[in-house]
């Protein structure tokens, strides 16, 4: 895994949403696989200035959502398909068929899993990602299988606690669906984004530990692929 670092969060974002842009005009019908929550907003609303500076154009492209809350209603502003589309969807091109995300009301989950990964199909190739504080990757909690697939995932105490913030004094859910690591370890290129310093020591444990599924995340240090974009904080137990 390489690491980057940044001064800021502002350059952080600024440098992410230009690679991004380089790899839209490279591979317009680019398949990506992005996360919700905190992390990537700055380099979404970044990204949502490249375009409409006319730089970059999502109208080829597809995104998967990472992951989905279940226990939330589909227009939920707390689903995860909801922050990308208030961060990132409702201001850039992307054709709404272009936007793949889980159906976590729907009654058969098994079935939602089966159809994700039928989608995914021959993988994507980019995922950008973020870290959870116990090292999650997605949903994918300590101790997921490396060969994991789109699956059910019974929360993490920590993953609930996480999940409270986006719940604005709700109850937080307690299960949810994620893409597997299987997939994200297949991605042709992974950018892991880490800022604040709440990251910064389970970032230290995962880039000076082992490979081990007790830090889902320490598993990229085996992509041949996978950058870690820092700020300084989050870079700083390092
Ligand atoms: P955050 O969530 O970007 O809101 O910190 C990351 C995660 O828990 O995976």
């Amino acid at each position: 895994m390489l690491t980057r670092t940044f001064e800021s969060t502002e350059t952080w974002a600024d440098h992410l949403a230009r690679l991004w842009v380089e790899q839209l005009q490279a591979q317009p019908d680019i398949r990506i696989c992005l996360a919700a929550g905190n992390t990537p907003v700055p380099v979404c609303e970044a990204m949502v200035r490249a375009c409409r500076a006319g730089e970059a154009s999502f109208g080829k492209a597809t995104i998967f959502a990472l992951d989905e809350y279940g226990e939330l209603a589909p227009d939920d502003a707390g689903r995860c398909a909801n922050m990308i589309r208030r961060c990132l969807l409702n201001h850039v091109d992307l054709p709404a068929e272009n936007f793949y995300e889980l159906a976590t009301e729907a009654e058969n989950i098994d079935q939602v899993c089966a159809d994700y990964d039928g989608a995914i199909g021959e993988g994507f190739d980019l995922a950008i990602l973020g870290i959870g504080l116990n090292g999650h990757l997605g949903m994918n909690e300590p101790g997921t299988s490396a060969e994991s697939t789109t699956h059910r995932v019974e929360l993490h105490p920590a993953s609930i606690q996480s999940a409270a913030g986006y719940m604005d004094g709700r109850e937080p859910p307690r299960w949810g669906i994620t893409v597997g690591i299987k997939h994200l370890l297949e991605a042709k290129e992974v950018w892991l984004l880490a800022t604040g310093e709440a990251k910064a020591k389970i970032v230290a444990q995962m880039v000076q530990g082992q490979h081990t599924t007790d830090i889902p995340a320490s598993l990229l240090n085996n992509h041949s692929e996978c950058t870690l974009f820092m700020d300084k904080e989050a870079s700083a137990m390092l």
